[in-house]
């Protein structure tokens, strides 16, 4: 056998492993960037270009209308507003649950520090629309084998401390005990997930895996495996507790997986897969990432304070970093701004209204304002302000209610109840 170890290629591949400073725009698990613009600009991610990249639909009007009409419920401000986007087989799930068929909600953290800031709230908070939307169970994966795997510093005691706090933020957000799952990697690995992980692996070459992710040569080989954990994860027979062990009928069952469009890869590889191995193809949502403080094709970093607004801030550090740091699309003096009015396209503080202000006629008549020039940047940004302490508030008032004991009865491994579409009766 070869004894020739190269020193060279164990060294730990550095991290990103696909070229971020290309100038290029770049979404994927491991970078997120817009890109620059001659002038080493930075550019907002061209999110139609990723639909059309990435061979996934736009959410239309009609199926917004579909939508509503299944469900009884006016779509979530971020399907209006175009935040969730895009979609692979949305379609098919609202088929299923128009004829009362069983599918399930799935999505994960990474759990890489301490710090969740607004932006990481945005998929979260529209799973749990989700889930009391369609009343179906959902599993929240916690990656902190990814998390060890794709760093060169972190320890694995310490991404597993991370996942307690993670899962209390993530119950904070309001997600229903009887119906939620939320496991760590290192901890739930085994039995029939680990059966599907093989099984996912197995149909994976190493150059399919490049082609995806951008592996290189010396990409150590967890991180080249661990696509098959994060996809396996979208098999139902994965979860026997949840929904019993007959593989005959677990494998029929798909999962919704909301999430942000950079994880898209992983997904796109697992549907590849389930389609050869006759197994229910998982559908997604995607949404859009939240911008840094800094403005458009930036995005909220847990390790750049100033980036982002956490949902450990105080009222009044929150009311600094807008009125600091949130990017302006207002004019350079009041005159100016007044005869020209504002650009709301760039504008952090009007950008992050559209993901939290509730009210559409609110908005609108923000947007009309600014851009008239009538509302100044400073109104705009209390209004703001406003609008994000009383989110992060009422995020910290449930937050404080989330005990160990809440965490290690989300983990735990027991049956979930649920009822599905009760507008239909299954005969
Ligand atoms: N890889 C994701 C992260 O780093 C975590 C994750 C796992 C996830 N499974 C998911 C996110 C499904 C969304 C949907 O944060």
């Amino acid at each position: 056998m070869a004894t020739n170890v190269n020193a060279e290629a164990l060294k730990e591949s550095p991290i990103p492993e696909v070229a971020a400073h290309t100038g290029k725009q770049t979404v994927d698990p491991y970078n997120v960037s817009g890109g620059v613009d001659a002038n080493g600009v930075q550019l907002a991610i061209d999110y139609s270009k990723l639909i059309e990249e990435f061979g996934t639909k736009k959410i239309d009007q009609p199926l917004l209308e579909r939508f509503e009409r299944l469900t009884g419920k006016k779509p979530h401000r971020f399907l209006r507003r175009g935040i969730v986007f895009s979609h692979r087989d949305f379609e098919l799930i609202l088929d299923r649950y128009e004829r009362g068929e069983p599918f399930f909600l799935y999505t994960g953290r990474g759990p890489s520090s301490d710090s969740v800031h607004v932006g990481h709230t945005v998929p979260f908070e529209f799973t749990k629309w989700l889930q009391d939307t369609f009343d179906v169970p959902l599993v929240i994966m916690l990656t902190d084998d990814e998390k060890y795997l794709f760093s060169e510093k972190r320890t694995i005691e310490e991404v597993q401390g991370y996942c307690s706090t993670n899962a209390k933020d993530i119950i904070a957000i309001g997600f229903d005990p009887a119906k939620t799952f939320i496991f760590s990697d290192f901890d739930f690995v085994g039995g029939a997930f680990y059966r599907n992980i093989v099984r996912l692996s197995k149909h994976i070459t190493l150059n399919q895996a490049r082609a995806i992710f951008g592996f290189n040569e010396s990409t150590n080989i967890g991180r080249i495996h661990f696509g098959s954990i994060q996809g396996a994860t979208s098999w139902a027979s994965s979860f026997p507790h949840i929904f019993g062990a007959d593989e005959k009928k677990t494998t029929k069952i798909p999962a919704l997986i909301p999430c942000a469009i950079d994880q898209d890869p992983y997904f796109r590889m697992t549907r590849d897969v389930s389609a050869r191995i006759q197994h229910a193809k998982p559908s997604l949502i995607h949404s859009k990432f939240l911008d840094a403080l800094q403005g458009p094709g930036t995005k909220m970093s847990a390790s750049v304070d100033e980036s982002a607004i956490f949902m450990k801030d105080t009222p009044k550090q929150i009311q600094n970093k807008i009125n600091k740091h949130a990017f302006s699309g207002g004019k350079e003096t009041e005159e100016e701004h007044r005869r020209l009015g504002g650009d709301t396209s760039v504008d952090v503080s009007y950008q992050y209204l559209r993901f939290f202000l509730e009210d559409d006629d609110e908005l609108e008549k923000i947007r009309v304002s600014y851009e008239a020039g009538e509302l100044l940047t400073g109104q705009l940004k209390a209004i703001c302000i406003r609008e994000l302490q009383a989110y992060v508030s009422g995020f910290q008032e449930r937050r404080a209610k989330v005990t160990d004991e809440t965490v290690a009865h989300f983990m735990d491994r027991r049956p979930l109840q649920w009822v599905g579409n009760p507008r239909v009766t299954i005969v």
